[in-house]
Formats: C-alpha cells, sequence, structure tokens
C-alpha cells in the first residue's frame, strides 16, 4: 500500500482517538509504539495483559489440552495459551464484546491459529456450560478469566467508559444489549443508586452522591463527570477524580450486570473443568475479589477443588511500575482433583 501522509492536528498532543494515528497502525509506527509503552502507557487501540506469567504458570497449559478464554479482550493471554495448547490443542475465546471480538480474531488467526485451534465466541461468560455443550467440550483443561473491561473499550470515547475523553454515557460491553448508562441513571431512585454505589464501588459520599444523581440525565461521559464534581464542592480536585473513578465504576458493574455474571460463572466453573484442570481468574475491585475468594474457598470446602490459592497473587514490582493497569490487579487460582470428573452442564442448586 503506498504510504500516505498522516492528517495533521494541531497542537502538541492529538486530541481525538482517530488521531492517535501512529499507535493504531503499530506496525508501521514500531517507534511510537515502543516509546509509548517505555513511558509506562498503553498504546491506542491495544491492550496491555497483565500477570502473563504469573498465570501461565497457574494454568499450566500443555500440548493438546482444551483451554477457554472466557474474556478474550485483544487476545494477549490467549495468544501466549495457544502458543502452549500446540500440537493438538484447542482454545474457546469468549468475549461479550461485538465490536473488540473480531478484531481480536483476525489477529490470531494473523499468527497462524486457524478454526481447528482457536473458535471465537460473541458470549457472556454466565453461560459458559451451555456453549462448551454447544461445542461439543466435555470439560476444559484450563479456564482464565480477565474481569472488567479492556483498553481499547476504556480509551475509545464512543463507548463512553471513559472519563478522561468525552462521550455518549453508554458503557455496555455489547452495545447491542440492555440500556445505556444514561437511560439507567434516569430512572433509578436515589436509594437503589445509593446502596449500588457502596456495594459496587465501595463509595464514601454514596449518599451525597445518590442524591445528586439518581432521575437526571447526563447525555455524556463529561456532563457525569462534571455532576459528581459538583456535587462534592468541598473535596479538592484529586479526591473528586476518584469519586469520579468510583461512580464510573459501579454504573459501569450495574450497566454490565457484571456481578450476576461472574456469580453464575463461578457456581459453574468447577463442574466446567476436566479432572486435574486449572482455573484463573484476575480481579480489579474488591467487590469480584471478595465474589472469587469466597467461591473458590466454598469450592474446596465442598471437594469440588483439591487446591486453592491461599492468597491472591499480586503483579511484580517491575509490572506494577511498568503498566500502571496492573497495580490494582488480584490474581487467584483453583485445581480441580484429578480423580473428579468434570460435568460441564451441572451446578448444584
Ligand atoms: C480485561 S479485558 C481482557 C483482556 C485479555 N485478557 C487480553 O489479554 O487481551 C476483559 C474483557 O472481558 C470482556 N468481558 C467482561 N465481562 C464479560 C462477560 N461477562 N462475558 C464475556 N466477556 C466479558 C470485556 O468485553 C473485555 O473485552
Amino acid at each position: 500500500m503506498p504510504h500516505r501522509r498522516r492528517p495533521r492536528y494541531s497542537g502538541k498532543n492529538p486530541r481525538r482517538f482517530e488521531d492517535k494515528y501512529k499507535e493504531l497502525n503499530p506496525e508501521r509506527y514500531a517507534e511510537t509504539v515502543a516509546k509509548v509503552l517505555a513511558s509506562g502507557k498503553t498504546p491506542a487501540g491495544t491492550h496491555r495483559s497483565i500477570m502473563v506469567a504469573e498465570i501461565l504458570e497457574q494454568l499450566a497449559p500443555k500440548p493438546g489440552e482444551v483451554a477457554v478464554d472466557c474474556t478474550l479482550g485483544y487476545g494477549g493471554h490467549a495468544r501466549e495459551l495457544l502458543a502452549r495448547l500446540q500440537p493438538g490443542g484447542r482454545l474457546l475465546g469468549l468475549d461479550a464484546d461485538p465490536i473488540e471480538l473480531p478484531k481480536a480474531t483476525a489477529r490470531l488467526r494473523a499468527l497462524g491459529f486457524g478454526p481447528d485451534t482457536f473458535s471465537p465466541h460473541r458470549s457472556n461468560f454466565a453461560g459458559l456450560p451451555k456453549l462448551l455443550a454447544g461445542a461439543g467440550v466435555a470439560g476444559a483443561d484450563c479456564i482464565l478469566a480477565d474481569l472488567g473491561v479492556s483498553s481499547m473499550q476504556l480509551d475509545e470515547p464512543r463507548r463512553g467508559f471513559s472519563v478522561k475523553n468525552n462521550g455518549p454515557l453508554d458503557m455496555r460491553m455489547n452495545p447491542q444489549l440492555g440500556q445505556p448508562a444514561s437511560a439507567f441513571l434516569e430512572k433509578i431512585k436515589p436509594a437503589a443508586l445509593a446502596a449500588l454505589l457502596t456495594e459496587n464501588a465501595d463509595e464514601p459520599a454514596a449518599a451525597v452522591l445518590s442524591t445528586a444523581l439518581a432521575g437526571h440525565s447526563y447525555a455524556t461521559t463529561l456532563a457525569l463527570a462534571t455532576a459528581i464534581r459538583a456535587a462534592l464542592p468541598r473535596l479538592d480536585a484529586e479526591a473528586q477524580d476518584l469519586a469520579v473513578r468510583r461512580v464510573f465504576q459501579a454504573l459501569r458493574i450495574a450497566v454490565n450486570d457484571e456481578f450476576s455474571a461472574l456469580d453464575m460463572f463461578l457456581r459453574h466453573l468447577p463442574f466446567c473443568l476436566n479432572p486435574g484442570g486449572r482455573a484463573a481468574i484476575l480481579t480489579f475491585h474488591s467487590g469480584e475479589d471478595r465474589r472469587v475468594e469466597h467461591a473458590f474457598a466454598a469450592g474446596r470446602a465442598a471437594g469440588l477443588y483439591a487446591e486453592i490459592a491461599t492468597e491472591a497473587v499480586r503483579a511484580s514490582a517491575f509490572e506494577r511500575r511498568d503498566n500502571p493497569r496492573s497495580k490494582c490487579a488480584k490474581l487467584r487460582w483453583a485445581r480441580k482433583s484429578a480423580a473428579q470428573a468434570a460435568d460441564s452442564t451441572e451446578a448444584p442448586p
């Protein structure tokens, strides 16, 4: 293809996401991408996979095995798993996001992982047993879930997750399903919003914020962020920013029904694993981690898991410095006993 001049933008930094042209063409602008990475940031349109070595150590994928990546995202973890499953193994990659899934699929295909080794599924991981049954898979040897949103979703203003770049207040991982955050906020009552801000984000100012925000109409992420700051006039700018982040997190969890999906997934998980199968879950806040910790402990007590992480594994000091998004990540793992049969359809009532 002939080289076309990059469009000019005024000022020092590109203001619009599309203007981050060089980062969006990583093959052509490798040097720019390397500079962005060296500064501890994530190049636009990409996602840096977190705790890859630690996850591979726990999942221990082997040639010929079946793995499931429940949160395919950019495909970074999947790519590493796929390489270790060869020859003869396969990976099923799930993601709720219909926009990013085809892109991740194309990336993995370009690396040589054909339909016999990698299959993409636009699916919520809450329905994992049904998906496995439909794919003719009795049980998996490795199951990974890297919860939350990807950098591509966060950094794309049009998806409406962004605190930094203004966009429509949407926040849906699958924009074809459910209601955007703007409609959710307009309909919710203050008491329900207060409960949600506490449960989903441990928000200390839940009462004040819920009175100020519930029932109001905010079309854009910037309009909501401005209203949050205005509701907390006595806080300094840094504390206001943290409140904005927490409210966005709480809303995102609610709009995508993230805790229900996680609870359902955790209930089914031991029954989706083959004997000796391994599961690894990466969480990013206490609401998620609490659920994983309790589900693994209950599964261990019930004899469904032979072994579980006694403590959450954290990213190394190097990774935390290198990729700030890894700072709050917690990895928990569980291993099913080698004697137990997998049953991908039944979870206890
Ligand atoms: C943190 S990213 C995963 C990044 C990926 N591990 C990588 O290395 O590129 C999380 C992904 O999970 C997806 N996701 C979140 N909740 C989901 C759910 N309940 N079912 C399916 N996908 C989900 C999001 O759409 C997002 O793409």
